[in-house]
């Protein structure tokens, strides 16, 4: 019997965290999901957090969904329906959702749940981090109830996806990427000089093509319609899969490669504003503040995602 771990998942669906949500769901011996939490991000809070709801349909799943923050904490909002489309989950037409949200507000449930939890809680982040810099700027005590943060966000050496240096989670809400990186939680970054190793080539997805389940064919219809703007702009290969490495790395950590440091993201900084920076030389002066992904085995993530969504 695998260890459960309970996790709580704040996303902005969002092709990639669609497939992060799915995999979560498809590991309930591993994962117990106290709630998804849904945040404005790659469009609108309203879509992302109607395609969380048709996403839990789709997966059959019982998850709570509490609706978050509308905008970032300082900067206005950007959005990413260049990429994502108009709905934020376009290719697959899946149908409205059955079921609504939950009436709390994402910050008061991270707040009372992590308060009343008797043991600690993993935060997955795989959107802009706005609700959980609000509940931590409004109950800092939450801090010591969350054993890790893991996040899809940041870059170092790849560079950055939303302009020349920021990756897009933490350019959209700068500031509460830095409330959470000072917060003291220990982090595991999944930043996008991972990520872009996680692209879905046509070996690797092809077991998800052969599925024909509804969850198979609404995969391959969000691929299908996802990958053109990484491949047709960015010279990608396929759409890479940032926002599963999280799920993945609390199922299979031993698919990445992991290196601690002190990392701080830049603000107000002109064109840096956004941008991640990592210290490595960690010494007692500047104790690490969390452990960064910069390698992966590509084919055995992507072996995973296809095992546990053949199971739907
Ligand atoms: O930079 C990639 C990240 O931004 C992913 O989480 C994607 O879903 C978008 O939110
Ligand atoms: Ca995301």
């Amino acid at each position: 019997m695998a260890v459960s771990r309970r996790i709580i998942i704040d996303t902005d669906p969002g092709h990639d965290d669609a497939f992060a949500l799915l995999l979560a769901w498809a590991a309930p011996e591993e994962l117990e999901i106290l709630g998804i939490t849904t945040v404005a991000g790659n469009v609108p809070l309203d879509k992302t957090t109607y395609n969380a709801l048709r996403l839990r349909d789709l997966a059959g799943a019982a998850s709570p969904i509490y609706r978050g923050c509308s905008r970032p904490m300082v900067n206005d909002l950007v959005t990413a329906e260049y990429v994502h489309g108009e709905s934020g989950l376009d290719g697959p037409n899946l149908p409205s959702p059955r079921r609504g949200v939950e009436a709390m507000h994402a910050i008061d449930f991270l707040v009372e749940t992590l308060q009343s939890a008797a043991d600690p809680v993993t935060v997955c982040l795989l959107g802009p981090m706005t609700n959980l810099a609000m509940a931590l700027n409004k109950e800092p005590d939450i801090a010591a109830k969350i054993d890790q943060c893991v996040i899809m966000g940041g870059s170092f050496a790849a560079g950055g996806n939303v302009t020349p240096t920021a990756e897009f989670n933490v350019f959209v809400d700068p500031h509460a990427a830095h409330v959470v990186l000072t917060s003291g939680v220990p982090l595991v970054m999944m930043p996008l000089d991972v990520t872009h190793q996680a692209q879905a080539l046509p070996h690797r997805v092809a077991p998800l093509h052969m599925l024909r389940t509804p969850v198979g064919v609404a995969v391959t219809e969000m691929l299908r319609f996802v990958e053109r703007y990484d491949v047709a702009h960015k010279g990608f290969a396929g759409f890479p899969l940032h926002d599963p490495t999280v799920i993945a790395y609390l199922l299979e950590p031993g698919l990445f490669e992991l290196r601690p440091g002190y990392v701080s993201v830049m603000l107000d900084a002109g064109p840096g504003h956004g941008m991640t920076v990592g210290r490595w030389e960690i010494d007692e002066g500047l104790p690490a503040n969390g452990r960064v992904a910069f390698g992966l085995s590509a084919d055995p993530y992507f072996e995973l995602i296809a095992e546990r969504l053949a199971t739907f």
